[in-house]
Formats: structure tokens, C-alpha cells, sequence
């Protein structure tokens, strides 16, 4: 297994991301009707490009057929030339931080959907993704994960500085979206989606979207599953791994839980973050 390499204060997998390209990603020219969907990952993103398309298509689901997911969204850090190809308007994918982002889009000159989630449960879905993927570095166990991802030195780098990036650019062309809120009502963020982007749906193009964009739906369907891609995981389809809230609770000790949060406490302060960190009862 590769090892991740240092770009600019973050790191990227080697062998998958060109230094050249994202010298230039700073510069790109963005458009004014492009929308951007940005994350740290594992935080719902596949999800959200998903939704996007869904809410794009007024619900109509032959939009999720033909083509892989990740070709009609893709992420600009890694398919530039796919980018360029695309029919606008555009919807383009990113895990830049904010620092890294094309100049253009942090002056707010196109919509932005930033998609966060409670850390704790990114931190077990890397984990696990990590183990998974062919070109991650191994991790040696939970607890030297946990340093390494306090550290900073994982895919992306720091999720503390990731958020903070994020949230304070406050430029109107932004709507942040929650992971848990998309587990609690999946139908509300759609409205709050629709009323960003511009679109009008109806209450049953809104539950198509809702419906194809399901957990179940998406690990069961060959267009979003990554069935279809090459092999980059030991097993492709385990990326659709649980898709819950709180499943942190499985793997942190509680001396962990609480180190965590110290650190969280200190380096979230003045950000105003509300994360559900448990929810009860979660759909299948
Ligand atoms: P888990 O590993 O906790 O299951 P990303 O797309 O940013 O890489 O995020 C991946 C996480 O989102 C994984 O979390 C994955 O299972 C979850 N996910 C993907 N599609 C989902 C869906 N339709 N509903 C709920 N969770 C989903």
C-alpha cells in the first residue's frame, strides 16, 4: 500500500493525484451557474452528488442510469478533464479546504453546498475506508488513527481545519447541509436543496428523490456502488458500510471519546457547530 503525499499543508494519495493539476486548481475558471459540492471525506459526499442529480432530474431516477455516479459529478482535484466535458450547469465535486479552493470560488463567484458531519463518525468511516482501500495506507490500529487523524496527517488533512475554513466563509452562495440532518429527514434538506438551487419540486418528485437516494437504493444500485469501477477496494461495494449515526460509539473507548472531545472543544470554539452525535432509532 502506497503512502499519502504532502501538497501544501494537506496530503493526497500517491500515484492518484498529479501535483502539476493541483498547482493549477487555484486558478480555475469557475463559472457563474457551476455549483460545487464540498466536504471533508466521508462525510456524505457520494450522497449528496447523488441527491444533486436526483433534484437536478426533478426526481426522475433514469438520471442514475447509463453512467457511473462519480463520472457525472466529478471531483475537480482528481477528473479536471471530466469537469471540463460536462454540460452546465456544471455540478463538480470537491475535498479541498477552503485555502486550497480555485480563488474565484472563495470569493463566492458560484453556489457552494458544503456537506459536514460529526467528526467522530468520519473518523470510523476513514477508518474502515482506509482498511478497504487498495490505495491507503494500512492503518495500524484504531487508537494510532485516532492520533494520526488529530494530527492532521490523513486524506485531506486536518478535519479541524477543513470546517473552520468552511464555516467561516459566510458568502451568501453557500448552504451547509448535515449528514445527520439528511439521516433524520432526508425530505427537508431536499426543500432547503430545492429552495437553494432554484428548483420547484413537487412533493412526489420529492420522494423520488428521497427513494433513489437511500442507502439501500444506492449500495444495490451498479451505478453508484462502484461495482462497476476498477478495483480500488478490497471490496468495492463495502464502501456502502453502514451509513448511520453514532457508530462511533462501536469503536471508541471512552478515554478516547473524551480526549476527542477536548480537542474538539478547543479547536471548534467560536465556529458554532451543532452536530448530532446519536440518534436513536435510524432506518434500515
Ligand atoms: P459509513 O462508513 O459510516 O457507513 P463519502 O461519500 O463522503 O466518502 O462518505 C461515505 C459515508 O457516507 C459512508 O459512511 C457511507 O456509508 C455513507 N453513505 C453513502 N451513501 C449513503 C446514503 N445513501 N445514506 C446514508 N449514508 C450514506
Amino acid at each position: 500500500r502506497p503512502s499519502l503525499l504532502p501538497f501544501r499543508g494537506i496530503y493526497v494519495m500517491q500515484g492518484i493525484f498529479k501535483e502539476e493539476t493541483l498547482m493549477e486548481l487555484e486558478h480555475f475558471d469557475v463559472l457563474h451557474d457551476d455549483v460545487f459540492i464540498i466536504s471533508y471525506p466521508k462525510s456524505g459526499t457520494n450522497w449528496m452528488q447523488v441527491l444533486m442529480r436526483l433534484v437536478y432530474a426533478e426526481g426522475d431516477h433514469k438520471c442514475l442510469e447509463g453512467v457511473a455516479s462519480w463520472e457525472k459529478t466529478p471531483w475537480l482535484e482528481l477528473q479536471k478533464s471530466k469537469v471540463l466535458q460536462l454540460s452546465r450547469p456544471r455540478i463538480i465535486t470537491s475535498h479541498f479546504p477552503h485555502r486550497l479552493a480555485p480563488h474565484a470560488l472563495q470569493e463566492g463567484s458560484a453556489k457552494v453546498i458544503y456537506v459536514a458531519r460529526n467528526p467522530k463518525d468520519i473518523i470510523v468511516s476513514l477508518y474502515h475506508f482506509c482498511k478497504n482501500a487498495l490505495f491507503m495506507e494500512m492503518p495500524k490500529d484504531f487508537q494510532s488513527f485516532l492520533e494520526v487523524f488529530i494530527d492532521g496527517k490523513v486524506l485531506m488533512g486536518s478535519w479541524f481545519e477543513h470546517i473552520q475554513g468552511w464555516m467561516e466563509c459566510k458568502h451568501p452562495q453557500l448552504l451547509y447541509v448535515m449528514y445527520e440532518d439528511m439521516t433524520k429527514d432526508l425530505p427537508a434538506v431536499v426543500r432547503r436543496m430545492c429552495t437553494f438551487l432554484g428548483k420547484t419540486l413537487t412533493e412526489v418528485q420529492i420522494e423520488s428523490v428521497v427513494k433513489h437516494s437511500s442507502f439501500t437504493a444506492m449500495k444495490n444500485n451498479p451505478m453508484t456502488n462502484f461495482s462497476k469501477a476498477e478495483k480500488l477496494f478490497e471490496d468495492n461495494i463495502k464502501f456502502f458500510r453502514k451509513g448511520k449515526v453514532g457508530d462511533w460509539k462501536n469503536h471508541f473507548t471512552v478515554a478516547q471519546s473524551e480526549w476527542f472531545d477536548a480537542v474538539y472543544q478547543e479547536r471548534t470554539v467560536g465556529l458554532g457547530l451543532d452536530f448530532t452525535w446519536d440518534l436513536p432509532e435510524q432506518p434500515a
